[in-house]
């Protein structure tokens, strides 16, 4: 029997990774049969700049594919199957304030970890509700895979403000350092392993880890993690990572040693060596001018030579384990696949001893009907304690939000562990209110 075909709409079109997601997504199509890819953007002329490359890379695999951009949401949303979303509220040039606001006053300044990351939660909750409400309006049956960040406040948001809808909140970050994992114990692929995990979103710990025999690997990799981080044996021979992806890398020896019987979400080392992290960065040229001197120069000069030579022959896009990730949990949504994958889901008591209505990051089984969390049971206190006061910070970020309160913004950065002061956490705050006047909510 042929394969129900699936229409997918990828909102933020104008994103980095939005030709690897739909280059992805035609190198799929037997897993993933499509009758049609529109993307949807805000902001026409950025999008504009990826389109007609994106068009060339669908229609050279296949012209039966019906494709689509525009900046019209009845357009974009109408007869689709999946919303695939990663806005960027601010686009760039606000993430670069984010970090450098931060920086300037000694804070770890990142796009989701510290109040940078908080700063961004506040732009993002409204971009993220107005697209579902647009999927929801034209295509009541679709669902939305959002891997917009701050993955964790948008995922309070989503869980908060729209509890019924068909989101599914998720971060590819485990999955790329679950790659390293696997080489690091002698493994050719990721899906090669048996897993647990658990964790909030950017904050989480792996408990085990077993070949698909059960022999437990986990022993072994953390002796490797302790002196190499997650640097790989061909990483070390021929260094392939930007300098700061490899310095976060490699900074999971520290963040391991605190717990060595748990392997450690990389994000990590922004809350447990953010003295670090603050030496180590430069306030005057930060994660976002590299990115937008590099990534975005990439992708979008890259798009420019398809659009222009009509073909991709002789072009190169980069194409990650990120836009792999993505694909499958679509086909195990539209194909019922049952495919056991972490997402960011309500705890409802899969960590036992924490707060039912924390959006936390654990095993789901994926299937047609959306996913089914499983149990992890107890954790210990260090991780729960962590958890807790980073939960919190997430919540009140989401309060101040929905109260247009100053103060519980204030008390959102007081908590967070990158911020040594109240005092601190004020000055910040003024800070990012006066950079942030196009996008948040009047806080009183
Ligand atoms: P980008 O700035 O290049 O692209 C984002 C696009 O979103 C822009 O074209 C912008 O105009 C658009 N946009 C903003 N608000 C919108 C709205 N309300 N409706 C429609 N479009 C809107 O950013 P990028 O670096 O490519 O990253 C895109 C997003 O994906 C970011 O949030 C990034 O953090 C996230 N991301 C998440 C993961 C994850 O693991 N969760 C992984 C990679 C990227
Ligand atoms: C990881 C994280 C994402 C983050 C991405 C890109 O994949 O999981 O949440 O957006 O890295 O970060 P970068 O600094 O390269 O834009
Ligand atoms: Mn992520």
């Amino acid at each position: 029997m042929e394969k129900r075909k699936s229409s997918v709409v990828i909102a933020g079109g104008g994103s980095t990774y939005t030709p690897e997601i739909v280059a992805t997504l035609v190198n799929n199509l037997d897993r993933l049969p499509l009758r049609k890819v529109v993307l949807y953007d805000n902001d026409e002329e950025r999008q504009n700049k990826l389109a007609k490359a994106c068009e060339i890379i669908v229609k050279e695999k296949d012209p039966a594919i019906e494709f689509l951009a525009t900046v019209d949401p009845k357009e974009a949303y109408t007869d689709i199957d999946f919303c695939l979303a990663h806005i960027r509220v601010g686009q760039l040039p606000m993430r670069e304030l984010d970090e450098k606001i931060a920086l300037r006053r000694g804070v770890v300044g990142q796009e989701t970890c510290g109040p940078g990351g908080m700063a961004y939660g506040m732009r993002s909750i409204d971009g993220v509700l107005e697209n579902i409400d647009y999927m929801e309006k034209y295509s009541p049956n679709a669902w939305m895979l959002n891997y917009s960040n701050p993955a964790a406040i948008v995922a309070e948001a989503t869980r908060r403000f729209r509890p019924n809808s068909k989101v599914i909140n998720i971060c590819d970050m485990p999955i790329g350092i679950e790659q390293a994992i696997a080489d690091i114990a002698g493994l050719n692929d990721r899906k090669d392993m048996d897993i647990r995990y658990y964790g909030l979103n950017h904050f989480g710990w792996w408990t085990k880890i077993e070949d698909k025999d059960g022999t437990d690997l986990l022993p072994k990799v953390v002796e490797w993690v302790k002196k190499n981080g997650y640097i790989t044996k061909d990483e070390i021979e021929d260094p392939q990572s930007e300098a700061s992806w490899s310095d976060t890398y490699m900074k999971a020896k520290d963040v391991v040693a605190l717990d060595p019987t748990t392997l450690p979400n990389t994000y990590l080392k922004y809350y447990l060596y953010s003295d670090y992290v603050v030496e180590h960065d430069n306030p005057e040229y930060t994660r976002a001018n590299e990115v937008m001197d590099t990534r975005e120069k990439d992708v979008f000069s890259a798009c420019k030579q398809i659009a222009e030579r009509g073909t991709t022959k002789g072009s190169y896009l980069e194409i990650t384990n990120h836009a792999t990730f993505i694909v499958d949990l679509t086909v195990a949504l539209a194909f019922n696949t049952k495919e056991r994958m972490l997402l960011i889901v309500e705890n409802n008591g899969a960590i036992e001893n924490f707060s039912a209505d924390a959006m936390v990051e654990i095993p789901c089984i994926v299937g047609k009907d959306g996913y089914e969390p499983l149990a992890m049971g107890k954790i210990p206190t260090f991780q729960k304690g962590l958890m807790e006061q980073q939960v919190a910070c997430e919540k009140l970020v989401v309060d101040a939000w929905e109260e247009n309160s100053y103060l519980k913004m204030w008390q959102a950065l007081t908590m967070n562990k990158c911020v040594p002061s109240a005092k601190v956490a004020k000055d910040l705050l003024d800070d990012y209110i006066e950079a942030n006047k196009e996008y948040w909510p009047e806080l009183k």
